[in-house]
Order: C-alpha cells, then structure tokens, then sequence
C-alpha cells in the first residue's frame, strides 16, 4: 500500500505523503501543499475532513462506535472507575497508582478555596444571567487571581496548575447555580469525595443538613466519565486554539466553555428539554415534530439527534441509556417527558429521514434526562457537561504545548468584492 497520495495540478504530479495512525486511520499530510502547488490551500468548512492535530489521547471510530480515551474502553472506565481517576489517565496518559492518586485528591482539596473578590464579580451579574455565561465569565477572570503563566516544561508547576484547574471550576460552576437562586455561596467540603461535594456545593441551603442520595452520586460519577474528553470537538479544537497562541490554561478554558454552550454542541442536553417540554405542551404530537425536522424550510432540527462522527450509534448514548433506566427506576421517577422522548426515539430510528442521514440519538439525547432525575435544573445542564469536559480541556491544552505546536491559523478563500475605490459620503 502507498504511503503517499499523488494529486495533479494543472497536469503537474504532486507527492504527498500519507501518515498512519496507531489504529490504522490514515491522514493526507498537506503541510506542503501551497508551496509545492504555488498557492494551492484545501477548503473544508466546518473541518468536516481536515485532521488539526495528532493526538495520543482519545480513540474515536464513528462508524464502529468506538471511543476509548488513552487506549482504555469508555465502556470498561465507566464501569469500573471513577472520574478523578479517568481524569488522572486522560490528563497524564496512564492511570494513577495508589500513592499518586491520593496526592492527586489531596492536591486537588488543597485548591478549593477561591479568592473573595471573586464574589464582586458574581454580584454585578443579574440574578437571570445564564450560568454558562456566568462561569465562562469567572473561569477567564481567574487568571486575575492567578496571574503566574504556567511554565509547561516544569512538570511539578504544570502538575499544580491542573489541580487548581480541576479544584476551582466546579467551585465558581456551583456559584453560578447559587446566583440563580439567589441563594448564599457555598464553600467546598474538603471532608467529601469530589462529586458529593459539587452536589453540596450547588444544593446545600445554611438552615439544612445535607447528604446527597448515592444513587446520584453514582450516577453522576458515571455521567461525567462519558463527558471527559471526545477528541478535536468544537470546544476542545477552541482550547486548542486559543491555547496555541501561548494563551493561559483558565483564558482557554474560558473560551471553551463559550464554545460548549452554544445549541448544536453542549448547550443541547438543555435544548432536548426544551424541546421535549414543548412538545408536551403541544399535546405530545410527535409525529409533528418529526415533520418539521424534516421539513427543510423549516429550521427545527431534532436536538440530541445526529453527531458529526458518530454515524451508525453514539456508545456514551448506550450507556447512558442504561443507565438512565435503571436511575429512574432506582429514584421512582416517572416523568411524563420521557415517554416523549420515547416515542420520538421510535419513530426517528424508524424514519426512512433519519435512517437514510444517519441520525441517532446522541449523549445529549438521554443526558438531559437523567440530570432532569437527578434533580439538576435545566439551565444547569451544559454546566455539569463542562465540568465533565474539563480534563479533556486541560489534557488537550497540555498536549498541544508540549507537541510546541505553532499558532493556529487557517486560511479562507476570499469571495468578496475586487479592489474598488472609495466613495466619500456626500457621493454615495
Ligand atoms: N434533525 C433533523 N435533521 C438533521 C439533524 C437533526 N437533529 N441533524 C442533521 N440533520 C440533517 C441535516 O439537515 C442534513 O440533511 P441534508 O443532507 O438533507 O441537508 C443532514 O442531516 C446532515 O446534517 P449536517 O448538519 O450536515 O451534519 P453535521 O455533521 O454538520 O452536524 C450536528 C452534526 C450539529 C450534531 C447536527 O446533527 C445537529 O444539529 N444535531 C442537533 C443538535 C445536537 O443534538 N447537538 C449535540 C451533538 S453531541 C455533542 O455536541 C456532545
């Protein structure tokens, strides 16, 4: 099999050559293609083709369902492990050691605190400020608290930079939720284990005692794991970007969580609510509704329907599916939006539309309903996905500058006007 591709340009033959990656996948390495074709660049919106990094950290194989992060089954890590440890192997590539996952917890705890004046932020937000909006917004006003820019050769400041990354994001997320409910901060509770203490953060109230219900736990631990890193996403390639330009690890993150929250990304585990509760109010008619998604002058898209890579099934959309059974079994849950999205489930897998697109269920499909179980409101839902993201953010972020990638800059074919000359204004 040939290692190169060969193109013709204007009856010139161009070599090219072909890298391998580890599990076969195959990539056309244009580096040199403008200058070998005198200006020649490829055009691909969206990055639908186009290969931005190599990367040793997530596995992906849309058409077979596969993600495996450091070479690890998502299936087997969901099963067995926790999200602290997941987070240790996507973020240093191996999966921690007794001695070096208890530092790693005890590194984190010793981070949770945040700086007061952090509070004056949060007071000049409206109490109906989006909190996506709100944490976006804290995590890049973290680099005023924390102004050393990280040394990515030392390994030990890099080390504490992701502790701090890892302790204080879920702080200012839960705070967010807090300035919804108008409801006073809470500070984290270094006595509990990670997730227990984002569940305290965002639903203890000072006149109640507090204990989250394991079964939440648990579920929310498995959540999470599913959410922790899915290669070159639009967030991710967004750190990535912003990270390239020796931006901070907390502006880059900032910039993801921007990224995550728009409708067509993370923002859709909250848009599937939406819709379903829509559809309810409009006496349940699915059918409806499937019409209209197909209906291609109408803009209504099924949210949690389709992914960019995953075109036969979406594997964290079948775990999830499990074991959102089982969670509202567990918590006796029986919510009249389910059976919607149910039904329209059925009919999308059997709609000549959907079958003939591809067009699956996603994660987001079935995690807006189990957050909705466990009691997280609705406007929380993208907020709990980039909690779940983050080490995926850091590992990323991390990678591209060790790999000393350059700057991120693609080109664009320019389609606008010539050169014209200008008008003054008493001529137009
Ligand atoms: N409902 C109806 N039609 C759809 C849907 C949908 N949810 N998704 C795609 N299609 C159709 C498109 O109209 C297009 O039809 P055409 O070929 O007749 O023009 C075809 O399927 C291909 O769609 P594209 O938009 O080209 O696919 P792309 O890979 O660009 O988009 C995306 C993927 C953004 C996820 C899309 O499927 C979508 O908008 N889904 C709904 C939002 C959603 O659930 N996002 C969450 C993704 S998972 C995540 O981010 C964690």
């Amino acid at each position: 099999m040939s290692d190169k591709a060969i193109i013709e340009v204007n009856g010139e033959r161009i070599e090219l050559p072909i890298e391998i990656g580890t599990e076969g996948e195959k990539a056309i390495d244009i580096k040199k293609l403008r200058v070998l074709t005198g200006g020649l660049i490829t055009l691909d919106p969206g990055f639908k083709n186009t290969g931005s990094c190599k990367s040793k950290i997530t596995f992906l194989d849309g058409e077979k369902g596969i993600l495996r992060y450091r070479g690890y089954a998502l299936e087997d890590l969901a099963e067995n492990s926790t999200f602290l440890e997941v987070a240790y192997l996507i973020i240093f590539g191996e999966l921690p050691t007794k001695i070096e996952f208890d530092k790693f917890i005890k590194t984190i705890k010793s981070y949770t605190m945040i700086n007061e004046e952090m509070k004056d932020i949060i007071d000049g937000f409206p109490k109906s400020a989006h909190p996506m909006g709100i944490l976006s917004s804290l995590t890049s006003a973290l680099t005023a608290f924390n102004p050393q820019s990280v040394n990515i050769e030392d390994e030990e400041e890099m080390y504490q930079a992701i502790c701090k990354t890892l302790a204080k994001i879920p702080v200012l997320a839960a705070w967010a939720h807090k300035k919804n409910l108008g409801e006073p901060l809470n500070y984290a509770n270094n006595q509990v284990g990670y997730i227990e203490n984002i569940l305290e953060m965002m639903f203890k109230i000072p006149t109640e005692p507090y204990k989250p219900n394991p079964i939440v736990v648990n579920a929310l631990d498995q959540l999470l794991i599913l959410h922790e890193d899915h290669e070159q996403n639009c967030s991710t390639s967004t750190v990535r970007l912003v990270g390239s330009s020796h931006a901070g690890m907390f502006a880059s993150i900032s910039a993801g969580v921007s990224a995550l929250w728009g409708p067509l990304h993370g923002g859709a585990n909250q848009a599937v609510i939406e819709m379903l509760e829509d559809i309810a109010k409009d006496g349940g008619d699915v059918e409806k509704y499937i019409n209209k998604a197909k209906d291609k002058n109408d803009s209504f898209r099924l949210m949690g329907f389709g992914h960019r890579v995953y075109k036969n099934f979406d594997p964290r959309a079948r775990i999830i599916k499990k074991s959102a059974d089982e969670v509202l079994a567990d918590l006796g849950i029986e919510d009249p939006i389910l059976e919607i999205a149910k039904k329209l489930e059925k009919v999308a897998l059997q709609d000549e539309y959907f079958v003939k697109r591809k067009l699956y269920p996603n994660v987001d499909f079935y995690s807006g309903i189990i957050y909705r179980a466990l009691g997280i409101p609705t406007e929380m839902f993208t907020v709990m996905f980039a909690i779940g993201r983050l080490p995926g953010w850091i590992a990323q972020w991390r990678e591209m500058r060790l790999n000393n990638e350059p700057i991120g800059r693609p080109r664009q074919l320019y389609v606008g006007e010539k050169l014209r000359k200008f008008v003054p204004i008493n001529k137009r």
